[in-house]
Protein backbone atom coordinates (compact mmCIF):
# COMPACT_ATOMS: atom_id res chain seq x y z
CA UNK A 1 0.00 0.00 0.00
CA UNK A 2 1.20 3.05 -0.78
CA UNK A 3 3.02 5.20 2.12
CA UNK A 4 2.17 8.64 1.02
CA UNK A 5 -0.64 10.58 2.59
CA UNK A 6 -2.16 13.21 0.31
CA UNK A 7 -2.97 16.56 2.00
CA UNK A 8 -6.24 18.35 0.49
CA UNK A 9 -6.42 21.59 1.86
CA UNK A 10 -10.29 23.27 2.06
CA UNK A 11 -8.93 26.53 4.07
CA UNK A 12 -10.72 28.59 0.97
CA UNK A 13 -13.77 26.38 0.77
CA UNK A 14 -14.68 24.22 3.58
CA UNK A 15 -12.63 27.00 6.16
CA UNK A 16 -14.08 29.84 4.55
CA UNK A 17 -17.57 28.67 5.49
CA UNK A 18 -16.80 29.84 9.04
CA UNK A 19 -19.53 31.88 10.83
CA UNK A 20 -18.38 35.48 10.22
CA UNK A 21 -15.25 34.64 7.51
CA UNK A 22 -14.96 36.61 4.13
CA UNK A 23 -11.91 36.33 2.24
CA UNK A 24 -11.58 38.85 -0.58
CA UNK A 25 -9.89 37.31 -4.13
CA UNK A 26 -6.58 38.82 -3.30
CA UNK A 27 -6.60 37.20 -0.14
CA UNK A 28 -7.75 33.72 -0.74
CA UNK A 29 -4.37 33.63 -3.98
CA UNK A 30 -2.14 34.79 -0.71
CA UNK A 31 -3.05 31.76 0.90
CA UNK A 32 -3.54 29.79 -1.78
CA UNK A 33 0.24 30.93 -2.63
CA UNK A 34 1.22 30.08 0.59
CA UNK A 35 -0.34 26.70 0.66
CA UNK A 36 1.88 26.24 -2.38
CA UNK A 37 4.94 26.83 -0.44
CA UNK A 38 3.76 24.60 2.64
CA UNK A 39 3.30 21.63 -0.17
CA UNK A 40 -0.45 20.63 -0.04
CA UNK A 41 -1.30 18.00 -2.56
CA UNK A 42 -5.04 19.85 -3.80
CA UNK A 43 -6.14 23.10 -2.56
CA UNK A 44 -10.10 23.52 -2.91
CA UNK A 45 -10.62 26.97 -4.01
CA UNK A 46 -13.88 27.18 -3.55
CA UNK A 47 -17.53 26.10 -4.94
CA UNK A 48 -17.63 27.82 -8.21
CA UNK A 49 -21.80 27.66 -8.66
CA UNK A 50 -22.75 29.82 -5.02
CA UNK A 51 -21.00 32.83 -5.93
CA UNK A 52 -19.87 35.25 -8.84
CA UNK A 53 -16.59 35.88 -5.81
CA UNK A 54 -16.22 31.83 -5.72
CA UNK A 55 -16.35 31.39 -9.19
CA UNK A 56 -13.58 33.83 -9.43
CA UNK A 57 -11.21 32.66 -6.58
CA UNK A 58 -11.12 29.21 -7.79
CA UNK A 59 -10.49 30.70 -11.61
CA UNK A 60 -7.51 32.39 -10.11
CA UNK A 61 -5.98 30.20 -8.59
CA UNK A 62 -6.52 27.80 -11.09
CA UNK A 63 -4.61 30.19 -13.75
CA UNK A 64 -1.79 31.10 -11.58
CA UNK A 65 -0.84 28.43 -8.76
CA UNK A 66 1.06 25.86 -9.90
CA UNK A 67 2.87 22.76 -8.48
CA UNK A 68 -0.60 21.50 -6.72
CA UNK A 69 -3.96 20.68 -7.65
CA UNK A 70 -6.86 22.81 -7.69
CA UNK A 71 -10.42 21.50 -7.23
CA UNK A 72 -13.72 22.78 -7.19
CA UNK A 73 -16.66 21.54 -5.19
CA UNK A 74 -19.93 21.06 -7.08
CA UNK A 75 -23.03 18.98 -6.36
CA UNK A 76 -24.29 16.07 -8.11
CA UNK A 77 -25.66 17.72 -10.73
CA UNK A 78 -24.26 19.12 -14.69
CA UNK A 79 -24.80 22.58 -13.39
CA UNK A 80 -22.39 22.58 -11.07
CA UNK A 81 -20.48 20.37 -13.22
CA UNK A 82 -20.26 22.32 -15.87
CA UNK A 83 -19.46 25.86 -13.57
CA UNK A 84 -16.35 24.19 -11.83
CA UNK A 85 -15.23 22.83 -14.76
CA UNK A 86 -15.17 26.72 -16.63
CA UNK A 87 -13.89 28.12 -12.97
CA UNK A 88 -10.86 25.31 -12.84
CA UNK A 89 -9.96 24.48 -16.64
CA UNK A 90 -6.66 26.42 -16.94
CA UNK A 91 -6.01 24.71 -13.84
CA UNK A 92 -2.02 22.70 -13.80
CA UNK A 93 -4.20 19.38 -12.35
CA UNK A 94 -7.73 20.19 -12.13
CA UNK A 95 -9.87 17.75 -10.28
CA UNK A 96 -13.63 18.33 -9.67
CA UNK A 97 -15.10 17.24 -6.48
CA UNK A 98 -18.66 16.58 -6.57
CA UNK A 99 -20.51 14.98 -3.82
CA UNK A 100 -24.12 14.22 -2.32
CA UNK A 101 -26.26 13.03 0.96
CA UNK A 102 -26.11 9.59 1.67
CA UNK A 103 -27.57 8.68 5.05
CA UNK A 104 -31.13 8.48 5.17
CA UNK A 105 -31.84 11.18 7.80
CA UNK A 106 -30.41 13.76 3.97
CA UNK A 107 -32.30 11.36 1.70
CA UNK A 108 -35.38 11.54 3.90
CA UNK A 109 -36.05 15.52 4.67
CA UNK A 110 -33.36 16.86 2.78
CA UNK A 111 -32.92 15.88 -0.64
CA UNK A 112 -36.20 13.72 -0.85
CA UNK A 113 -34.63 11.16 -2.95
CA UNK A 114 -34.85 7.15 -2.06
CA UNK A 115 -31.43 5.11 -1.85
CA UNK A 116 -31.96 4.47 -6.27
CA UNK A 117 -32.24 7.76 -7.25
CA UNK A 118 -28.86 8.93 -5.33
CA UNK A 119 -26.77 6.38 -6.70
CA UNK A 120 -28.16 7.23 -10.62
CA UNK A 121 -27.24 10.82 -9.60
CA UNK A 122 -23.72 9.93 -7.98
CA UNK A 123 -23.04 8.01 -10.99
CA UNK A 124 -24.32 10.61 -14.12
CA UNK A 125 -22.33 13.39 -12.02
CA UNK A 126 -18.98 11.13 -11.84
CA UNK A 127 -19.49 10.43 -15.74
CA UNK A 128 -20.29 13.90 -16.41
CA UNK A 129 -17.15 15.18 -14.76
CA UNK A 130 -15.11 12.93 -16.48
CA UNK A 131 -15.48 14.16 -19.54
CA UNK A 132 -13.49 17.37 -18.13
CA UNK A 133 -10.87 15.93 -16.30
CA UNK A 134 -9.43 12.31 -15.28
CA UNK A 135 -9.23 13.35 -11.47
CA UNK A 136 -12.84 12.73 -9.90
CA UNK A 137 -13.31 12.81 -6.39
CA UNK A 138 -16.58 11.94 -5.20
CA UNK A 139 -18.05 13.04 -1.56
CA UNK A 140 -20.89 10.73 0.00
CA UNK A 141 -21.72 13.80 2.36
CA UNK A 142 -22.61 12.60 6.09
CA UNK A 143 -21.20 9.42 5.20
CA UNK A 144 -20.55 8.34 9.13
CA UNK A 145 -24.26 8.42 9.48
CA UNK A 146 -25.26 6.37 6.70
CA UNK A 147 -25.61 2.19 6.31
CA UNK A 148 -22.18 0.99 5.50
CA UNK A 149 -23.47 -1.13 3.12
CA UNK A 150 -25.16 0.92 0.97
CA UNK A 151 -21.91 3.33 0.73
CA UNK A 152 -19.90 0.17 -0.50
CA UNK A 153 -22.99 -0.32 -3.48
CA UNK A 154 -22.63 3.66 -4.05
CA UNK A 155 -18.76 3.95 -4.03
CA UNK A 156 -18.63 0.84 -6.44
CA UNK A 157 -20.81 2.01 -8.36
CA UNK A 158 -19.16 5.67 -8.58
CA UNK A 159 -15.91 3.76 -9.32
CA UNK A 160 -16.92 2.46 -12.21
CA UNK A 161 -18.25 5.25 -13.76
CA UNK A 162 -14.55 6.87 -13.26
CA UNK A 163 -14.21 8.52 -9.83
CA UNK A 164 -10.49 8.10 -8.89
CA UNK A 165 -11.23 9.82 -5.10
CA UNK A 166 -13.90 8.19 -2.99
CA UNK A 167 -14.41 10.87 0.50
CA UNK A 168 -16.00 9.37 3.55
CA UNK A 169 -16.44 12.62 5.19
CA UNK A 170 -17.88 12.99 8.78
CA UNK A 171 -19.97 15.96 7.96
CA UNK A 172 -21.19 16.45 11.26
CA UNK A 173 -18.23 15.31 13.75
CA UNK A 174 -20.64 12.15 15.23
CA UNK A 175 -17.99 9.78 14.79
CA UNK A 176 -15.26 8.43 17.52
CA UNK A 177 -11.53 7.04 16.27
CA UNK A 178 -12.18 3.45 16.80
CA UNK A 179 -15.55 3.59 15.48
CA UNK A 180 -14.28 5.66 12.58
CA UNK A 181 -11.83 3.17 11.60
CA UNK A 182 -13.98 -0.37 11.41
CA UNK A 183 -15.98 1.97 9.25
CA UNK A 184 -12.98 2.88 6.92
CA UNK A 185 -11.67 -0.61 6.99
CA UNK A 186 -15.22 -2.76 6.03
CA UNK A 187 -15.71 -0.03 3.37
CA UNK A 188 -12.47 -0.70 1.76
CA UNK A 189 -13.01 -4.60 2.19
CA UNK A 190 -16.62 -4.70 0.92
CA UNK A 191 -16.17 -2.33 -2.09
CA UNK A 192 -14.96 -3.63 -5.41
CA UNK A 193 -12.44 -1.42 -7.05
CA UNK A 194 -10.90 0.54 -3.99
CA UNK A 195 -7.62 -0.75 -4.37
CA UNK A 196 -7.11 1.16 -7.61
CA UNK A 197 -8.77 4.63 -5.84
CA UNK A 198 -7.44 6.82 -2.64
CA UNK A 199 -9.91 6.82 -0.20
CA UNK A 200 -9.97 10.19 1.46
CA UNK A 201 -11.53 11.10 5.13
CA UNK A 202 -12.72 14.95 6.09
CA UNK A 203 -13.75 15.01 9.34
CA UNK A 204 -15.70 18.07 11.55
CA UNK A 205 -14.69 19.14 14.98
CA UNK A 206 -18.34 19.08 16.81
CA UNK A 207 -16.71 16.65 19.56
CA UNK A 208 -13.26 17.92 19.27
CA UNK A 209 -12.32 14.82 17.63
CA UNK A 210 -11.75 15.79 13.83
CA UNK A 211 -8.07 15.46 14.28
CA UNK A 212 -8.21 12.12 16.37
CA UNK A 213 -10.66 10.62 13.70
CA UNK A 214 -8.84 11.85 10.67
CA UNK A 215 -5.64 9.66 11.60
CA UNK A 216 -7.47 6.71 12.95
CA UNK A 217 -8.98 6.39 9.63
CA UNK A 218 -5.75 7.18 8.12
CA UNK A 219 -4.47 3.88 10.41
CA UNK A 220 -7.40 2.08 8.28
CA UNK A 221 -5.90 3.00 5.31
CA UNK A 222 -7.12 6.16 3.97
CA UNK A 223 -4.55 7.94 2.28
CA UNK A 224 -5.64 11.23 1.57
CA UNK A 225 -7.12 13.58 4.76
CA UNK A 226 -9.11 16.80 3.51
CA UNK A 227 -8.61 19.35 6.61
CA UNK A 228 -8.16 23.52 6.82
CA UNK A 229 -5.31 25.30 8.35
CA UNK A 230 -6.13 26.44 12.11
CA UNK A 231 -8.93 24.00 12.19
CA UNK A 232 -11.36 26.33 10.90
CA UNK A 233 -14.36 25.32 9.17
CA UNK A 234 -18.50 25.12 8.98
CA UNK A 235 -19.44 24.75 12.78
CA UNK A 236 -16.78 24.12 15.33
CA UNK A 237 -14.48 23.55 11.86
CA UNK A 238 -12.70 21.27 9.83
CA UNK A 239 -9.52 18.68 11.04
CA UNK A 240 -6.10 21.22 11.89
CA UNK A 241 -4.46 20.14 8.64
CA UNK A 242 -1.10 21.12 10.73
CA UNK A 243 -1.97 18.92 13.86
CA UNK A 244 -2.68 15.78 11.32
CA UNK A 245 0.74 17.08 9.51
CA UNK A 246 2.72 16.76 12.57
CA UNK A 247 1.14 13.73 14.30
CA UNK A 248 1.94 11.73 10.96
CA UNK A 249 5.57 13.46 11.10
CA UNK A 250 6.33 12.90 14.92
CA UNK A 251 4.36 9.44 15.19
CA UNK A 252 6.04 8.19 11.75
CA UNK A 253 7.33 5.57 14.23
CA UNK A 254 3.48 4.51 14.76
CA UNK A 255 2.11 5.70 11.13
CA UNK A 256 5.44 4.40 9.03
CA UNK A 257 3.84 6.99 5.92
CA UNK A 258 4.86 10.33 4.80
CA UNK A 259 3.70 13.76 3.34
CA UNK A 260 4.92 15.90 0.90
CA UNK A 261 4.44 18.85 3.13
CA UNK A 262 7.25 21.54 3.90
CA UNK A 263 6.77 21.60 7.88
CA UNK A 264 8.80 25.10 8.17
CA UNK A 265 5.91 26.73 6.24
CA UNK A 266 3.53 25.36 8.65
CA UNK A 267 3.73 28.51 10.75
CA UNK A 268 3.93 31.29 8.24
CA UNK A 269 0.38 29.53 7.18
CA UNK A 270 -1.25 29.24 10.14
CA UNK A 271 -0.34 32.97 10.74
CA UNK A 272 -1.49 34.14 7.38
CA UNK A 273 -4.44 32.54 7.68
CA UNK A 274 -5.61 34.03 10.93
CA UNK A 275 -3.96 37.30 9.75
CA UNK A 276 -6.35 37.44 7.10
CA UNK A 277 -9.58 35.45 8.32
CA UNK A 278 -9.88 37.42 11.51
CA UNK A 279 -9.85 34.43 13.02
CA UNK A 280 -7.10 34.08 15.91
CA UNK A 281 -5.43 31.06 17.24
CA UNK A 282 -5.35 30.14 20.88
CA UNK A 283 -2.58 30.31 22.79
CA UNK A 284 -2.75 26.49 24.10
CA UNK A 285 -3.71 25.38 20.53
CA UNK A 286 -1.29 22.43 18.99
CA UNK A 287 1.86 22.84 16.84
CA UNK A 288 1.05 26.61 16.25
CA UNK A 289 -0.33 28.25 19.43
CA UNK A 290 1.81 31.18 21.12
CA UNK A 291 1.82 28.53 23.98
CA UNK A 292 2.68 25.59 21.83
CA UNK A 293 6.57 25.27 22.59
CA UNK A 294 6.17 27.84 25.95
CA UNK A 295 7.37 25.42 29.45
CA UNK A 296 6.24 27.36 32.39
CA UNK A 297 7.19 24.80 35.49
CA UNK A 298 10.39 25.32 36.70
CA UNK A 299 10.77 21.16 36.48
CA UNK A 300 9.86 21.35 32.55
CA UNK A 301 12.20 24.27 32.59
CA UNK A 302 14.88 22.60 33.82
CA UNK A 303 14.39 19.18 32.06
CA UNK A 304 14.20 21.14 28.36
CA UNK A 305 17.29 23.12 29.65
CA UNK A 306 19.30 19.74 30.60
CA UNK A 307 18.07 17.55 27.68
CA UNK A 308 15.17 19.27 24.88
CA UNK A 309 13.86 15.75 24.53
CA UNK A 310 12.65 15.96 28.14
CA UNK A 311 9.41 17.61 27.55
CA UNK A 312 9.46 18.31 23.31
CA UNK A 313 8.62 16.41 21.24
CA UNK A 314 8.44 18.61 18.17
CA UNK A 315 10.80 21.55 17.96
CA UNK A 316 9.97 24.98 17.43
CA UNK A 317 11.88 25.36 14.26
CA UNK A 318 10.16 21.98 12.64
CA UNK A 319 7.18 23.85 11.91
CA UNK A 320 8.85 27.33 11.11
CA UNK A 321 9.09 29.23 14.36
CA UNK A 322 12.12 31.14 14.73
CA UNK A 323 14.32 30.94 17.76
CA UNK A 324 16.15 34.11 17.58
CA UNK A 325 14.25 36.71 18.56
CA UNK A 326 15.50 39.86 19.36
CA UNK A 327 17.27 40.99 16.28
CA UNK A 328 17.31 44.50 15.39
CA UNK A 329 17.08 47.76 16.34
CA UNK A 330 17.18 51.44 16.05
CA UNK A 331 20.82 51.65 14.21
CA UNK A 332 20.14 48.49 11.53
CA UNK A 333 20.75 49.41 8.37
CA UNK A 334 18.57 48.29 5.36
CA UNK A 335 20.62 45.56 4.76
CA UNK A 336 20.15 43.87 8.20
CA UNK A 337 16.26 44.64 7.07
CA UNK A 338 16.16 42.88 3.97
CA UNK A 339 18.36 39.64 5.41
CA UNK A 340 16.07 39.47 8.35
CA UNK A 341 13.05 39.67 6.31
CA UNK A 342 14.76 37.21 3.96
CA UNK A 343 15.43 34.78 6.97
CA UNK A 344 11.65 34.82 7.60
CA UNK A 345 10.43 33.94 4.07
CA UNK A 346 9.52 37.06 2.93
CA UNK A 347 11.00 38.33 -0.70
CA UNK A 348 9.63 41.87 -0.99
CA UNK A 349 10.13 43.80 -4.12
CA UNK A 350 11.86 47.26 -3.76
CA UNK A 351 9.03 49.44 -3.08
CA UNK A 352 7.35 47.32 -0.67
CA UNK A 353 10.64 47.00 0.84
CA UNK A 354 11.01 50.23 0.98
CA UNK A 355 7.32 51.10 2.33
CA UNK A 356 8.24 48.34 5.17
CA UNK A 357 11.90 49.49 6.09
CA UNK A 358 10.20 53.17 6.50
CA UNK A 359 7.66 51.40 9.01
CA UNK A 360 10.32 49.70 10.77
CA UNK A 361 12.10 52.83 10.81
CA UNK A 362 9.25 54.61 12.64
CA UNK A 363 8.63 51.49 14.69
CA UNK A 364 12.54 51.64 16.06
CA UNK A 365 11.90 54.93 17.81
CA UNK A 366 9.38 53.99 19.90
CA UNK A 367 10.13 50.10 20.45
CA UNK A 368 14.20 49.34 21.43
CA UNK A 369 14.07 45.98 20.00
CA UNK A 370 12.14 44.69 17.23
CA UNK A 371 11.30 41.30 17.90
CA UNK A 372 10.59 38.76 14.52
CA UNK A 373 7.07 39.06 15.72
CA UNK A 374 6.85 42.63 15.16
CA UNK A 375 8.66 42.37 11.95
CA UNK A 376 6.00 40.07 10.77
CA UNK A 377 3.53 42.49 11.38
CA UNK A 378 4.79 45.17 9.85
CA UNK A 379 4.90 43.28 6.32
CA UNK A 380 1.57 41.60 6.61
CA UNK A 381 0.60 45.40 7.81
CA UNK A 382 2.21 47.34 5.34
CA UNK A 383 2.18 45.02 2.15
CA UNK A 384 -1.78 45.40 1.63
CA UNK A 385 -2.70 43.64 -1.60
CA UNK A 386 -5.76 45.56 -2.35
CA UNK A 387 -5.48 49.56 -3.64
CA UNK A 388 -6.14 51.74 -0.41
CA UNK A 389 -8.82 54.08 -1.05
CA UNK A 390 -9.07 56.04 2.09
CA UNK A 391 -5.11 56.12 4.07
CA UNK A 392 -5.46 57.49 7.72
CA UNK A 393 -3.44 60.62 7.93
CA UNK A 394 -4.12 62.03 11.06
CA UNK A 395 -5.99 61.45 14.47
CA UNK A 396 -6.87 63.60 17.49
CA UNK A 397 -8.92 62.39 20.14
CA UNK A 398 -10.21 64.23 22.88
CA UNK A 399 -11.56 61.63 25.63
CA UNK A 400 -11.44 60.33 29.49
CA UNK A 401 -13.77 59.78 32.19
CA UNK A 402 -15.47 63.15 32.28
CA UNK A 403 -16.08 64.20 28.65
CA UNK A 404 -17.46 62.91 25.77
CA UNK A 405 -14.80 61.46 23.48
CA UNK A 406 -14.28 62.90 20.25
CA UNK A 407 -12.20 62.18 17.43
CA UNK A 408 -11.06 64.44 14.69
CA UNK A 409 -9.62 62.43 11.47
CA UNK A 410 -7.76 63.19 8.31
CA UNK A 411 -8.48 60.74 5.72
CA UNK A 412 -6.49 60.71 2.24
CA UNK A 413 -8.39 60.05 -0.49
CA UNK A 414 -6.21 60.32 -4.08
CA UNK A 415 -5.04 63.94 -3.58
CA UNK A 416 -7.73 65.12 -1.25
CA UNK A 417 -7.82 64.81 2.54
CA UNK A 418 -11.08 64.60 3.97
CA UNK A 419 -11.51 65.61 7.36
CA UNK A 420 -14.21 65.33 9.97
CA UNK A 421 -14.83 65.14 13.47
CA UNK A 422 -17.78 62.87 15.50
CA UNK A 423 -18.65 62.14 19.60
CA UNK A 424 -18.91 58.90 20.67
CA UNK A 425 -20.00 56.45 23.45
CA UNK A 426 -15.79 56.09 23.59
CA UNK A 427 -12.79 56.78 21.74
CA UNK A 428 -13.02 54.18 19.26
CA UNK A 429 -16.92 54.15 18.54
CA UNK A 430 -16.02 58.16 17.95
CA UNK A 431 -13.41 57.23 15.01
CA UNK A 432 -15.08 54.83 13.55
CA UNK A 433 -18.02 57.73 13.73
CA UNK A 434 -15.45 59.89 12.00
CA UNK A 435 -14.68 57.43 9.29
CA UNK A 436 -18.10 56.92 8.74
CA UNK A 437 -18.97 60.48 8.20
CA UNK A 438 -16.07 61.00 6.20
CA UNK A 439 -16.64 57.45 3.79
CA UNK A 440 -20.85 58.23 3.26
CA UNK A 441 -20.62 54.73 4.30
CA UNK A 442 -22.46 52.65 7.18
CA UNK A 443 -21.40 49.45 8.54
CA UNK A 444 -21.87 47.55 11.96
CA UNK A 445 -18.95 46.91 13.63
CA UNK A 446 -19.59 42.98 14.52
CA UNK A 447 -16.26 42.34 16.49
CA UNK A 448 -13.51 44.17 17.51
CA UNK A 449 -10.26 42.25 18.95
CA UNK A 450 -6.89 43.58 19.92
CA UNK A 451 -3.63 41.75 21.07
CA UNK A 452 -0.46 42.76 22.07
CA UNK A 453 2.17 41.43 19.59
CA UNK A 454 4.94 41.01 21.69
CA UNK A 455 5.20 41.55 25.41
CA UNK A 456 6.35 45.17 27.48
CA UNK A 457 4.95 48.68 27.66
CA UNK A 458 6.03 49.42 24.47
CA UNK A 459 4.86 46.54 22.47
CA UNK A 460 2.82 46.88 18.92
CA UNK A 461 -1.11 46.84 19.41
CA UNK A 462 -2.82 44.54 16.48
CA UNK A 463 -6.80 45.41 16.22
CA UNK A 464 -8.53 43.22 14.06
CA UNK A 465 -12.13 44.30 13.12
CA UNK A 466 -15.58 42.36 11.41
CA UNK A 467 -17.68 44.90 9.25
CA UNK A 468 -20.66 43.84 8.47
CA UNK A 469 -21.84 45.87 5.32
CA UNK A 470 -24.20 46.22 2.25
CA UNK A 471 -27.35 45.18 1.50
CA UNK A 472 -26.09 41.19 1.47
CA UNK A 473 -24.40 42.04 4.79
CA UNK A 474 -21.23 40.90 3.71
CA UNK A 475 -18.43 40.67 6.78
CA UNK A 476 -15.56 42.81 5.96
CA UNK A 477 -12.01 41.81 8.29
CA UNK A 478 -9.74 45.15 8.57
CA UNK A 479 -6.26 44.76 10.74
CA UNK A 480 -4.38 47.83 12.11
CA UNK A 481 -1.10 47.45 13.87
CA UNK A 482 0.50 50.39 15.60
CA UNK A 483 2.28 51.22 18.77
CA UNK A 484 -0.79 53.68 19.53
CA UNK A 485 -3.93 51.60 20.01
CA UNK A 486 -6.30 53.92 19.15
CA UNK A 487 -3.95 54.98 15.92
CA UNK A 488 -4.54 50.83 14.91
CA UNK A 489 -8.03 50.43 15.57
CA UNK A 490 -8.50 53.65 13.09
CA UNK A 491 -6.31 51.97 10.41
CA UNK A 492 -8.25 47.92 11.11
CA UNK A 493 -11.58 50.17 10.38
CA UNK A 494 -10.23 52.10 7.75
CA UNK A 495 -8.13 48.72 5.97
CA UNK A 496 -11.92 46.67 6.62
CA UNK A 497 -13.94 50.02 4.71
CA UNK A 498 -11.09 49.84 1.73
CA UNK A 499 -11.65 46.07 1.37
CA UNK A 500 -15.70 47.01 0.82
CA UNK A 501 -15.05 49.69 -1.48
CA UNK A 502 -12.89 47.11 -3.93
CA UNK A 503 -15.55 44.64 -2.96
CA UNK A 504 -17.94 47.30 -4.50
CA UNK A 505 -15.95 48.47 -7.69
O1 LIG B 1 -18.48 18.10 5.42
C1 LIG B 1 -18.73 17.62 4.30
O2 LIG B 1 -19.34 16.55 4.13
C2 LIG B 1 -18.29 18.39 3.14
C3 LIG B 1 -18.42 17.72 1.82
C4 LIG B 1 -18.85 18.66 0.76
C5 LIG B 1 -17.11 17.04 1.48
O3 LIG B 1 -17.77 19.47 3.29
ZN1 LIG C 1 -17.08 19.73 5.41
Amino acid sequence: MNNQVYIFDTTLRDGEQSPGVSLNLNEKLQIARQLARLGVDIIEAGFPITSPGDFAAVQAVAKEVRGVTVAGLARANFKDIDRAWEALKDAEQARIHTFIATSDIHLKYKLRKDREQVIEAAVAAVKHAKKYTSDVEFSAEDASRSDQNYLCRIFGEVIKAGATVINIPDTVGYTTPEEYAKFIRYIIENTPGMDKITVSVHCHDDLGLAVANSLAAVGAGARQVEGAINGIGERAGNAALEEVIMGLHTRKDHYGLITGINTQEIYRTSRLVSSLTGMPVQPNKSVVGKNAFAHESGIHQDGVLKERTTYEIMNPEQVGIIANNLVLGKHSGRHAFKDRLAELGYSLNEEELNLAFSRFKVLADKKKEIADQDLQAIVEDEIKHIPDTYVLEYLHISTGTSVVPTATLGLRCGEELKEEAACGDGPVDAIYKTVDKITGLSCVLVNYALNAITGGKDALGDVTVKLRCGENEKIYTGRGISTDILEASAKAYVNAVNKLIYDMK
